[in-house]
């Protein structure tokens, strides 16, 4: 038996398994609690309350709280937990499924075959000391001749894909002042609720250059949905953006959480985008720890951030500024793959 500790990298494997279940448990917790009905507004509030402080106490990112770790060699692994860690002794032992890339760049380069992933090159959100260089990216020129002229070529220049979830927001167009001035291309995965709201937002985004996905409807994790649910999350969204922006529907999606199973994969029917670096901007809502997280970047990585925070986008120029002086090209999602075009069910973290 291999300690769980053994089969990643440092102890941020626990905050993000924090995070990671948090949000699948609040999940689970809100639909029980959508299937019941209570005697006034008061139990309900106070039942939810209950839940959620269990909830935060089973997760806290301990190892303690994460000692059953189950992959079978699919690309979902399972988190056991106790019964009364996170849930009312009558549901007894809880299990959550969890896409393997959610965690795969914390594990170990030589544990990569026990989880069944693709370990990639450095892909650790913190700021690795100098002394490990990291490697230049195994460049396989590709003919240029395929690529719309001007496009960056991310098979021979150094790119990053800079990603938004959850929007649009507060500050995104902000952020898109902020894209605009700096020249810099990103991609939003936007939340159908949310574009409903701020169509002028999704509009600009189209407008300026920007790649929109589809991060469904209203953010649910699409592993706990019926097919249809999973189908009418990504429809709804598809429909209201290819209506805002007069352009056909968006060929990427991201799943809330990464989450996915295949009967999501199959759903979805296009390429799914997750993300090599995860600056956890949610959790550190500080814009210097933000800056120096996307800031260790590698060529090659989708770099996932929240444009819902403040702390994020305030982060942003410090970020461009910081990655140019590397000499990084910003490009979307689709660039950053060119000439290659995506393919339908597979996902991807990197060039
Ligand atoms: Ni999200």
């Amino acid at each position: 038996m291999i300690p769980i500790s053994g089969l990643f990298k440092d102890k941020s494997y626990l905050d993000r398994l924090s995070q990671l279940s948090r949000a699948s448990l609040m999940d689970r917790l809100d639909k029980k609690m959508a299937a019941t009905t209570y005697d006034s507004d008061e139990v309900k509030k106070e039942q939810r309350e209950i839940g959620t402080s269990q909830i935060q106490e089973g997760t806290e990112p301990k190892e303690d709280n994460f000692k059953t770790l189950i992959f079978d060699g699919s690309s979902a692994f399972t988190i056991r937990f106790d019964k009364y860690q996170v849930a009312p002794g009558v549901d007894g032992v809880i299990a959550i499924s969890l896409p393997v890339s959610s965690i795969q760049d914390l594990v170990k380069p030589e544990m990569a075959d026990i989880v069944g992933v693709t370990v990639l090159p450095a892909a650790s959100p913190t700021p690795r000391p100098p002394t490990q260089t990291p490697q230049p990216p195994a460049a396989t020129p590709q003919p240029s001749a395929n690529l719309p002229a001007g496009e960056v070529n991310c098979a021979v220049e150094k790119c990053v894909a800079l990603t938004f979830d959850d929007g649009p927001a507060a500050y995104t167009d902000h952020l898109l002042d902020i894209l605009k001035e700096n020249q810099v291309k990103a991609t939003f995965f936007v939340v159908g609720r949310s574009a409903k709201i701020q169509p002028t937002t999704i509009l600009r985004m189209a407008q300026e250059g920007h790649q929109i996905g589809n991060h469904t409807w209203d953010h649910p994790d699409l592993r706990t949905l019926s097919g249809e649910q999973v189908a009418q999350e990504f429809a709804q969204t598809d429909q209201l953006i290819a209506q805002i922006t007069g352009q056909p529907p968006t060929n990427i999606i991201r799943p809330p959480y990464g989450a996915i199973n295949d009967q999501v994969k199959k759903i979805a029917g296009r390429p799914i985008i997750l993300w090599a670096l995860d600056p956890l901007d949610w959790k550190d809502r500080d814009s210097a720890i933000v800056t120096a997280r996307m800031s260790a970047a590698q060529a090659g990585m989708i770099i996932l951030g929240h444009d819902i925070h403040r702390t994020t986008v305030d982060a942003i120029p410090a970020v461009i500024q910081a990655l140019r002086a590397k000499g990084f090209k910003f490009v979307t999602v689709n660039a950053l793959f060119a000439p290659n075009a995506l393919q339908a069910n597979k996902t991807y973290t990197a060039r």
